[in-house]
C-alpha cells in the first residue's frame, strides 16, 4: 500500500524545478485536481483513497479533524502530508470544498414535500400549509412589517413602499415621496419597520441604497454611482410619505460604486433602535472602527446616541456602534425570552454565520471566517481568534442566510419561541431552535419555492415568507 502510495505521487514531484505547477496560486478545484484526485477519485468518491463524501470519517467528522489529516496525512496508510506544499488556507479551502460536496451528496435521495398551495406539509412540531397572500404584482419584495390595525407594509427593492390592505390586498399605489433609491447591485429600497409604538408616534423606518451618479444615468450606460446604505423614519398620511427625519447616515467619504452588501435589517428595542450595515465589498474596513462598513448600530429611536453605547463619543467612531467585524447580516431579531439579540450574516463561499451580537465586539470579518473565496482561492486559514467572538453555528457550504425571525405566535404552539432563517441560494426556510443561547434542534421546513428574502412571526400568529423569483409573499397556517 505505501509503496504503491509513493510511487503515485512520485511523478508530481519529479518535474524538473520550473515545470513544478505553483500550487500556491490554484484555486480550490485545481489543487483537487491535481494533488488529490489521483487517490480520492475526481469526484471524491474514492478509488485508492477513501470516499470523502460518504459521510464516514475515520479521524473524526470535524472541520479540525479533516485539516489535519490533510496537513499531517498518513504515510503508513498512504495519505500524503500535505504541509510545506500546500498553505493552511488552501488546506482550510479544501476542506470547505470537501463539505460542499459531501453535502450534495448526501443530500440526493432526500426529497422535500414540492412545495403548493393549499398541500399539507408535516414537520417535525407543526404540519401546517401554505397560503398565498400576494400572487401578482410585486417586484423583487425586500421586506414586510405589520401595522396594528391588520394592514401591512411591504418594500420593492426598486424603491416602492407598498400596502397590502385589511382585505389582504395588495395596493395598486405605492406610497408617493418615499427617498429616492440608487438601485444598483444588491442595492435599492430594502428594510421597512414599524415603530413598537407606532399607534401613538406614527413612525415607520426605512433603510435604503443613498446616493447618486456621477453622470447623468439615462446619457451613459456606464454611469457609475456612488452609494451607501441610509436610514430614514417618516410617517404616511393618504399615501404620502411625510415628516421624513434622518436617523443615520455616512460621511460622503465612504461613498461607493460597489453593487455588494448594503445589509440590512431595523429592529427595536426598549427605545432603541438597531441595524446594520454590510460592509460594501471593503473586507478590512470592518475591522477599522472608525469606518462605518460592516458594523451594527444602536441609537436611541430619534437617531441620537445613547450615552451608554460601546464607543459613545470617541472621536473619529460613526455614530452609535455598537459591534464590529461584520461582513454583510440581513437578519437580525431579539429573542423574546431572554432578550438575546441574534443576527446572520452571509459568509463568503461557506461561512454563513448565526451570531449572539454584543455590545463593542469583533465578530472577526475577514481575519477569521469558515469561508473561501467565491473562486475557490483562500481567504483565511484563521476560523478563530482571540479578541474575535465565534459563531453559535455557521453555514458549511453556504445557504445564504436572509431574513431572521423568532416565532413568538400562538397559531404554532410546537414552534413557540423557535427561530426560523430564510435561505436565498438553497432556497429554503430552516427552524432553528435555541436554547440557552445554543442550537439544539435544526429543520428544513420548506424548500425549493423560491429565494426566501424575508420571513416574519406575523402578530396573527402565521408564519410570512418573501420569496424573490418568483415573486410571492406566502404565509404558512397551521392544518388542524
Ligand atoms: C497517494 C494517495 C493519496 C493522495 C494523493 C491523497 N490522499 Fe487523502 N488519503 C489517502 C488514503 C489512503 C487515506 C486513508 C488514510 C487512513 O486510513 O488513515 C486518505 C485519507 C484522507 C482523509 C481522511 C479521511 C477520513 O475518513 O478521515 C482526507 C480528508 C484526505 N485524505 C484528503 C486528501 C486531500 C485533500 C488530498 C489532496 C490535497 C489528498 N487526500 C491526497 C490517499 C491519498
Amino acid at each position: 500500500m505505501k509503496r504503491a502510495c509513493l510511487l503515485l505521487i512520485l511523478p508530481l514531484f519529479a518535474h524538473a524545478e520550473d515545470e513544478v505547477p505553483d500550487y500556491k496560486t490554484m484555486n480550490v478545484s485545481e489543487v483537487f485536481t491535481n494533488l488529490c484526485s489521483g487517490c480520492h477519485g475526481k469526484d471524491m468518491t474514492g478509488g485508492q483513497g477513501p470516499s470523502l463524501i460518504d459521510g464516514n470519517w475515520k479521524h473524526g467528522d470535524t472541520d479540525n479533524a479533516i485539516f489535519q489529516t490533510i496537513l499531517k496525512g498518513n504515510l503508513d496508510l498512504g495519505m500524503t502530508p500535505w504541509e510545506g506544499i500546500l498553505t493552511d488556507k488552501q488546506i482550510r479551502s479544501l476542506v470547505i470544498l470537501i463539505r460542499e460536496k459531501e453535502k450534495a451528496a448526501l443530500a440526493t435521495g432526500i426529497t422535500f414535500p414540492e412545495p403548493e398551495v393549499g398541500k399539507q406539509i408535516e414537520t417535525d412540531h407543526a404540519t401546517y400549509e401554505i397560503e398565498m397572500v400576494v400572487d401578482e404584482g410585486l417586484k423583487i419584495p425586500w421586506s414586510i412589517s405589520f401595522l396594528p390595525d391588520g394592514r401591512k407594509l411591504v418594500t420593492e427593492k426598486e424603491g416602492r413602499l407598498r400596502f397590502i390592505g385589511t382585505d389582504g390586498k395588495l395596493d395598486p399605489k405605492a406610497v408617493e415621496g418615499t427617498p429616492e433609491v440608487i438601485v444598483h447591485g444588491q442595492g435599492g429600497l430594502m428594510e421597512v419597520a414599524v415603530h413598537p409604538d407606532y399607534e401613538q408616534n406614527g413612525w415607520i423606518y426605512l433603510a435604503y441604497a443613498d446616493g447618486w451618479w456621477n453622470k447623468k444615468k439615462e446619457k451613459d450606460k456606464k454611469a457609475k454611482p456612488s452609494v451607501m446604505t441610509r436610514i430614514v423614519r417618516g410617517r404616511i398620511k393618504d399615501h404620502q410619505w411625510v415628516d421624513q427625519e434622518d436617523i443615520w447616515k455616512a460621511d460622503k467619504k465612504f461613498y461607493s460604486s460597489g453593487g455588494t452588501h448594503f445589509g440590512t435589517r431595523i429592529t427595536f428595542d426598549m427605545g432603541h433602535v438597531f441595524f446594520i450595515i454590510g460592509e460594501r465589498g471593503g473586507n478590512m474596513e470592518a475591522q477599522d472602527i472608525k469606518n462605518p462598513k460592516g458594523k451594527i448600530y444602536r441609537l436611541l429611536d430619534d437617531g441620537s446616541e445613547p450615552k451608554d453605547n460601546p464607543f459613545a463619543g470617541q472621536p473619529g467612531v460613526p455614530k452609535g456602534l455598537w459591534s464590529y467585524g461584520h461582513r454583510n447580516p440581513q437578519g437580525m431579531a431579539f429573542d423574546p425570552r431572554d432578550g438575546t439579540l441574534y443576527s446572520t450574516e452571509h459568509g463568503p463561499r461557506g461561512g454563513d454565520e448565526l451570531n449572539i451580537i454584543g455590545p463593542g465586539l469583533n465578530y472577526g470579518w475577514p481575519v477569521i471566517t469558515y469561508g473561501m473565496n467565491y473562486n475557490g482561492k483562500p481567504l483565511s486559514d484563521l476560523t478563530e481568534k482571540e479578541g474575535m467572538e465565534q459563531p453559535v453555528i455557521h453555514w458549511t457550504p453556504s445557504i445564504a442566510a436572509c431574513g431572521f425571525t423568532f416565532y413568538t405566535g400562538d397559531k404554532f404552539p410546537g414552534w413557540k419561541n423557535d427561530s426560523f432563517v430564510g435561505a436565498l441560494k438553497q432556497q429554503e426556510l430552516r427552524r432553528v431552535r435555541i436554547e440557552d443561547k445554543k442550537v439544539t434542534e435544526q429543520e428544513v421546513i420548506l424548500k425549493n419555492i423560491g429565494r426566501i428574502r424575508d420571513v416574519r412571526s406575523g402578530p396573527d400568529g402565521f408564519l410570512y415568507v418573501i420569496l424573490n423569483d418568483p415573486d410571492k409573499i406566502i404565509r404558512l397556517v397551521p392544518v388542524k
